[in-house]
């Protein structure tokens, strides 16, 4: 990188439906941590990598897309766990397409050994990677494998 480009090192961790009510969900899926918690632990895994991360969550799609809509100046990446949407929302895949940042998929869960419906994944092909079934330690692999991204795309 050269000296005077600015570092790219801005995150945004967007996360969908329902998982604000991460501690009151089936914890032999999604753990046992609130979504405050798994935040803290994110904070904690960027700051190490020297990332800066910032966080945001909605069970509205439109907002969750309108979110999208101005992530493009204001950050370098994006990890996004959109729950329930990812499986469905045209949407939402159309607003990260527009978004154009490099992008990870994470999921708590192994959703490729769940129900059928949630094998698709809507999102995916417009990830760099996707990390599924790895509970909050996904979100690490995320924030490393965007670090790493991020490296070789300024490069
Ligand atoms: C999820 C998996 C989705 O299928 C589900 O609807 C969620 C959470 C996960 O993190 O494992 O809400 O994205």
């Amino acid at each position: 990188m050269s000296a005077t480009r600015p570092a790219r090192n801005r995150i945004a961790v967007m996360h969908g439906v329902n998982l604000d009510q991460l501690g009151r969900r089936p914890a032999g899926h999604y753990g046992t941590l609130t979504l405050m918690q798994l935040e803290a632990r994110i904070s904690e895994w960027a700051a190490g990598l020297g990332l800066n991360v910032q966080f945001f969550q909605t069970n509205h799609e439109g907002q969750f897309v309108e979110e999208l809509h101005r992530l493009e100046d204001t950050v370098d990446g994006l990890i996004l766990n959109p729950g329930a949407w990812t499986h469905y929302s045209w949407a939402i895949r159309d607003a990260l397409e527009i978004a154009g940042l490099p992008s990870v998929e994470v999921h708590l869960s192994d959703v490729a050994a769940r129900e059928e419906w949630r094998r698709t994944s809507v999102i995916r092909d417009l990830c760099v990677a996707t990390v599924s079934g790895r509970g909050p330690e996904g979100y690490r692999d995320a924030l490393a494998q965007l670090r790493a991204e991020l490296a070789r795309s300024s490069a």
